[in-house]
């Protein structure tokens, strides 16, 4: 049944989504999932107690988790029925932020499979407006906020007021898309002052998401300092950046298959690097059941995605639980 699903998606994917110019695939997409009660199917889901894990402590039914990118409750409470092990909300901000104008999201084809080039920019209601709404979001499974500031001070008050919202924080200092995230990496020892302070800000635990176009600073510099900080989780991580001429940046940050290596290679360096005392996320590129599982075989505690939820549909996380589950 589910091999049955992923067929139909794909066919709904090439046939018509990948036909409508971005913003119409987009208000289709969402539109559609807001609409139909997709939670309520279990085929979409599969309960294994083989498939259980923790990240930070927290307990997951499975360690598959929903990258950022969604921020609406309706859209989030749909996520917690579809198969993952915890819900990553999208990044937000002190303020309300409209984003980039458009065109601000584009699809590719790369030699290894469809994906995306996105410039957002944070489009993002801001901290009351995100706080507001998540109240009555029942946590079926676990919910990861996360934030990202333009100075030291937004982070902690983010972290500070969101924290006790979710099970776990994530702190973005990776989207390619604004330099004022992005800049993070570039300046490692501001960045060890940031982690030291925000460990103080909430007892939640927290997750750092880095950039894979920054692996040597990433663990020469920000693990160390993440770990000293005694911030135990690292997401490998954010998009690439690239250059993207049809976008009103004229780059973005490109996600999907074409990113796979990399996040392969980095999550088998930081684990062969940080051994067990880190905890890492591996996100980047996953749209198949195989591919999730090398990450976890690569010492991946956890796997995230975005762009295969959309290239591959929401049946994608049952076909990988099934893989996880046949091999356990
Ligand atoms: C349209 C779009 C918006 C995104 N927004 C965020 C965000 O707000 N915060 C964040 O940390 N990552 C964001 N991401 C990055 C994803 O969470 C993920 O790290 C990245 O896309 C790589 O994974 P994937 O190849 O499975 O999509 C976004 C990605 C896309 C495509």
């Amino acid at each position: 049944m589910s091999r049955l699903l992923a067929t139909l998606y794909r066919l709904f994917y090439d046939g018509l989504l990948c036909r409508l110019p971005e913003p119409a695939a987009i208000a289709l997409g969402q539109g559609l999932l807001r609409a139909l009660p997709v939670d309520r199917l279990p085929i979409f889901r599969l309960e294994d107690p083989r498939l259980r894990t923790t990240l930070g402590g927290v307990e997951l039914p499975n360690p598959l988790i929903l990258a950022a990118m969604y921020y609406e409750p309706r859209i989030l409470r749909r996520a917690m029925g579809l198969g993952f092990g915890a819900v990553t909300a999208k990044s937000i901000t002190l303020g309300p932020r409209p984003g980039h104008p458009a065109p601000n999201l584009v699809r590719v084809r790369t030699a290894a499979g469809p994906g995306l080039v996105n410039c957002n920019g944070f489009q993002n209601p801001g901290l009351e407006a995100f706080r507001a709404s998540l109240r009555g979001l029942p946590h079926r499974v676990p919910l990861i906020v996360s934030v990202a500031g333009e100075s030291v001070e937004d982070y902690l008050t983010l972290a500070r007021e969101l924290g006790p919202l979710a099970e776990l924080v994530e702190f973005n200092i990776s989207s390619p898309n604004t330099r004022l995230v992005y800049e993070w990496s570039t300046r490692p020892h501001e960045l060890r002052a940031l982690l030291g302070r925000v460990r103080e800000a909430t007892p939640k635990p927290l997750i750092v998401k880095l950039s894979p176009d920054f692996a040597e600073v990433n663990e020469r510099q920000i693990i160390p300092a993440a770990l000293d900080a005694g911030i135990r989780i690292v997401n490998y991580g954010n998009t690439r950046r690239v250059a993207e001429p049809r976008l009103s940046q004229g780059a973005g940050g490109l996600s999907g298959p074409e990113i796979f290596a990399a996040t392969l290679a980095n999550v088998a360096r930081a684990r062969a690097t940080f051994g067990a005392g880190l905890e890492i996320i591996g996100t980047g590129g996953v749209d198949a059941p195989d591919k999730a599982r090398a990450l976890l075989r690569a010492g991946a505690n956890a796997v995230g995605y975005f762009t295969g939820f959309i290239t591959r549909g929401p049946i994608l996380a049952r076909r990988i639980l099934e893989e996880l589950s046949r091999t356990a």
